[in-house]
């Protein structure tokens, strides 16, 4: 069952009822101010960073769901409803929420009254935009009042939420012509407030949340919207909210439009008074004045289109199928620049206030995005590099505001430092940019002791080497990628984390995933020791990388796939010795596409174990069988319900490994499979059943052992948007930025005739035309650049223009 449609040609998807099985979000802001907004206006917004810098309060798993937002209440002559059906809940004529790139247009419709709400950051601001056009469908004329809404949070998300002995006493506003503004604690440590504003003469407000909803009512039914008129309150503690009042007439067919605005404002120190006790307004109505007109307002609505149209302008794929190209052209790269905004740290099942950025995390994000931002990955690889330890060895996540490694998680996850090759070499074949590898970069924050961030990929790639187990394998840590699989951790304590506890010392605990990873990025590292010219240093690395393979070979492999690891006390680990767990898809994904034993055929057997053990109908489960007791040996994994999460869930993020994994076998058909089970736009007509929005990937479906297969939970901040979008893009249509061009090296089912990519590469735009007569999945017979024929498949930077590349297949 579907709850809207895709409009394409304004990069939309078009809800068209408000109770859809989720609350389906959206979000606004690229740079420093941000909002999470729901189809029916529920969220809220934050500069910078969604715990410490929180605008407005929002109440997570609230009854109903997603309670609290940016709310609008008309009063049309005693009918009283909301534009985006919440929170009054009075059935509407007419809804509409059109999610777009960085913006959300909800409209609604009651007894022939049109309220159209545009909200969207505009760019380079710190402000959030609510334009509203209210228009008058009826005969007569209609004379009705409309109330804003919002709550403040007071600053620090966590705190807000805990302290009420003191928080309740705080709360300070000031109430200036049609702008409310919210400054608790600016008199002593802050120099930062926030304000909302209409751009209109208003007949009267609320600052007091009592006041305006009354102790004893809801959001739904507010007593000042009911009883029709505000009470002018003005909040000393409590809870500061902002609501303006306006009475508004408008003739038959006649529309007005207004704008609201939520603005964030820090002063400089000596700046920050205009009288005692008085704010200094000055730098908000500098913002007002940006954006006081409905047309002010829709020239930064268009700046906002084109910076989009320019993000995506990069990649844009005519495959002929428009549920691919919609990802791909679309929805894929917007998800993946909204991780690079958020990490994982606020969405409708991340709070805010958790999380950091994680040192795995944003490595791998960082492969979604770099083609539309390379300036800014550059930034973020180094920063993350920042919190590296001196041995190689790296903190598990740091904090944005700060960039500080977090020393309450600590280090010791053994797959961490490989990511970095991968960001850095990704970065690096995108833009040609070898001067990345020289930057000074700090240990641990500390420039004293700073090197060369090619020296940081080098204590990366040895880390691994220096952390060997008995069978020449790498030592798992805290846990691999798999944060739940914790095999030096014996925990029997509730209170207990299972990701920081080692409880036992002396584990060997080792781990095939990070050994296949090793492999693959080993030799990554290799490939750049040899483009900057360093080959007695790639030719000690290759020794390294081949006595893993030699390892993989000898001690990994089960008979019919490759193990996971072995536990602390040297037993098996995803082998078919085992009653429960006997297969696991990450060592299936590294090895295969480390290729380890692809002569000897390991990689075909794994791969087609996965087929016949991990595959089902909503995409491929991390283990099978499922656990069904706590094994103390493993840790966490064993703790969740058969068939969710980490316990055989599909956990979307590993699929693409086993997709890439299928193209190196040359098995296209396969491999785009596995891509549409998992592909939000291919899954929108059982949106009923997988419950998140079909625009995005989420990071877990219920697996196959689970109560309801097929259920989606977290979406939008998952490492999935990444690495499938790097499956597509790279392995399946197979064009790969490499150091010295664009690699062309698809691999499609045979019956696919064809296809086409726009590629803007290192200034020059590659028009591809992907030509399939032969019918094959894969092979690369011949490639036309300008109506000249090259050699090999590698097309070389051009400088700038246009170009046109025809690849024959065969
Ligand atoms: C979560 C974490 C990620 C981890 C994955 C598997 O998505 O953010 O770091 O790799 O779970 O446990
Ligand atoms: C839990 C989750 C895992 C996540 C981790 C983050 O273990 O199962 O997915 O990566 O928390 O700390």
């Amino acid at each position: 069952m579907k709850f809207g449609f895709f409009d394409d040609a304004n990069r939309e998807y078009v809800i068209t009822t408000p109770e859809t099985p989720f609350p389906w979000i959206n979000y606004l802001g690229n740079e420093d101010f941000f909002s999470l907004v729901s189809n029916t206006a529920g969220g809220y917004s934050f500069y910078k960073d969604a715990k410490f810098r929180r605008l407005t309060r929002y109440r997570y798993n609230n009854v109903p769901m997603d309670n609290g937002g940016r709310y609008f209440y008309i009063n049309d002559g005693g009918t009283v409803w909301s534009p985006g059906w919440k929170p009054v809940k009075t059935p509407l004529d007419k809804y509409e929420c059109r999610h777009g790139m960085s913006y959300t247009r909800i409209t609604g419709e009651k007894n022939g009254l049109e309220a159209e709400t545009l909200f969207f950051v505009p760019l380079k601001s710190w402000c959030e935009v609510q334009k509203v056009k209210l228009t008058n469908h009826t005969n007569e004329k209609k004379q009705f009042k409309l109330f804003s809404f919002m709550e403040w949070c007071l600053w620090n998300a966590e705190d807000d939420q805990n302290n009420l002995q003191r928080n309740l006493n705080t709360g300070e506003v000031e109430i200036a012509d049609s702008t409310i503004y919210h400054k608790t604690e600016y008199k002593e440590r802050r120099n930062h407030y926030a304000f909302y504003h209409v751009n209109a003469p208003v007949q009267g407000y609320d600052t007091d949340r009592e006041s305006f909803v009354g102790l004893y009512n809801e959001f739904s039914g507010p007593k000042a919207v009911l009883e029709g008129r505000p009470t002018n309150s003005h909040a000393h503690g409590w809870s500061p909210i902002a609501s303006h009042y306006l009475e508004i007439e408008l003739a038959p067919g006649e529309s007005k439009e207004l704008v609201f605005l939520l603005g964030y404002i820090e002063n400089k120190e000596e700046e920050k008074w205009e009288a005692k006790n008085i704010i200094n307004k000055k730098p908000a109505k500098a913002v007002i004045d940006q954006f006081d007109t409905p047309a002010k307002v829709n020239k930064a609505f268009e700046e906002l289109r084109a910076y989009w149209d320019d993000l995506l302008g990069n990649f844009v794929l005519d495959s002929g199928d428009e549920k691919l190209d919609r990802m791909v052209n679309i929805w894929n790269q917007y998800q993946c620049m909204v991780t690079f905004n958020m990490s994982r740290s606020a969405s409708f099942f991340e709070v805010g206030i958790g999380r950091g950025m994680g040192f795995r995390d944003s490595n791998q994000d960082l492969i979604g995005f770099v083609h539309q931002i390379p300036e800014r990955a550059r930034e973020r690889i180094i920063d993350i590099a920042s919190t590296q330890f001196q041995d190689g060895g790296a903190y598990h996540q740091y904090q944005p505001l700060t960039k500080r490694g977090n020393d309450a998680i600590g280090g010791n996850f053994n797959d961490d430092p490989l990511w970095l090759i991968l960001s850095t070499t990704e970065y690096i074949k995108e833009t040609g940019d070898f001067s990345i590898l020289d930057e000074k970069v700090p240990f641990d924050n500390d420039m004293s002791v700073a090197k060369s961030h090619f020296e940081h990929l080098k204590l990366s790639f040895y880390h691994v080497v220096n952390n060997l187990g008995p069978h020449g394998l790498p030592l798992i840590g805290r846990a691999d990628w798999n944060d739940c699989l914790n095999l030096n951790c014996f925990s029997k304590d509730p209170n207990e984390s299972f990701q920081t506890t080692e409880n036992k010392s002396g584990g060997t605990a080792e781990s095939l995933m990070i050994a296949g990873l090793f492999v693959v990025y080993g030799r990554e590292y290799i490939k750049l020791c040899r483009q900057i010219g360093i080959e007695k240093e790639a030719d000690e690395a290759q020794k390294h990388v081949d006595n893993m393979v030699e390892a993989i070979k000898k001690h990994g492999w089960d008979g019919n796939w490759y193990l996971r690891a072995y536990d602390f006390f040297g037993n098996k680990v995803g082998s078919n010795e085992n009653e429960e767990g006997k297969i696991f898809i990450e060592s299936q994904g590294w090895c295969s596409m480390a290729e380890v034993g692809k002569e000897e055929g390991m990689v075909e057997k794994a791969l087609d174990s996965v087929k016949e053990r991990l595959d089902c109908e909503y995409g491929i489960v991390l283990n099978n069988p499922a656990f069904t007791k706590y094994v103390v040996e493993y840790g966490e994994i064993s703790t969740y319900p058969a068939g969710y999460k980490e316990n055989a869930g599909i956990f979307c993020h590993n699929n693409p490994w086993i997709m890439i994994g299928e193209t190196s076998l040359g098995r296209g058909e396969r491999a785009l499979e596995y891509y549409k089970k998992i592909c939000p736009a291919y899954l929108e007509d059982i949106s009923d059943l997988h419950r998140t929005e079909p625009y995005v990937y989420a990071q877990m479906i219920a697996g196959k052992d689970a109560f309801k297969p097929g259920e989606a939970k977290n979406s939008w901040l998952t490492g999935t948007a990444a690495w499938n979008y790097y499956a597509i893009t790279r392995h399946i249509l197979g064009i790969q930025p490499d150091y010295d061009g664009l690699r062309i090296d698809p691999c499609i089912p045979g019956e696919w005739s064809g296809f086409s990519v726009k590629r803007k590469f290192r200034g020059t735009t590659f028009n591809i035309k992907i030509v399939n007569k032969a019918a094959v999945s894969k092979g690369v017979k011949k490639i036309v650049v300008d109506g000249q024929e090259i050699e090999g498949n590698i097309v070389k930077v051009l400088d700038g223009g246009d170009h046109q590349v025809i690849v024959e297949m065969g």
